[in-house]
């Protein structure tokens, strides 16, 4: 088989993907889906703190949603909320050394279903600290 159009590393991350399935223990979810292909990813982290201290994902999706979801769970291991918040499409596309131009849609669902999570994780901190507040 051929694989002109990609990467090593995404074939890489596409054949022996890291991460994948549900997380034990997950505290926030993020759940997006492609307009462009219909393609769906949820995304698991485990947040102490202010710190991604594991991350997995499931995607229905292309090669290059998976070697997506897969570099960017790598990447965010470890890493704070907040700059975890700024990782851009751009950045898991670098780490996996570039996509083909018609594949760039693909990463952006990585980087959005990220940003998904850390957003509910926030509201319900938030939502959480409220009710103590108020109590
Ligand atoms: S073709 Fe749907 S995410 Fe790649």
């Amino acid at each position: 088989m051929q694989h002109t159009d990609y990467s090593a590393k995404v074939i890489d991350h596409f054949m022996n993907p890291r991460n994948m399935g549900e997380l034990a223990g997950a505290n926030a979810v993020g759940t997006v889906g492609s307009p462009a292909c219909g393609d769906m990813m949820d995304i698991y982290l485990k947040v102490e703190g202010d710190q991604i201290v594991d991350a997995s994902f499931k995607t229905f999706g292309c090669t290059a949603a998976i070697a997506n979801s897969s570099m960017m769970t790598e990447m965010v291991k470890g890493m704070s909320l907040q700059d975890a918040e700024n990782l851009k499409n751009r950045d898991i596309e670098a780490a996996l050394d570039g996509l083909p131009p018609h594949k760039i849609h693909c990463s952006t669902l990585a980087a959005d279903a990220l940003h998904e999570a850390i957003k509910s994780y926030k509201e319900r901190q938030g939502a959480t600290q409220g009710k103590v507040a108020a109590s």
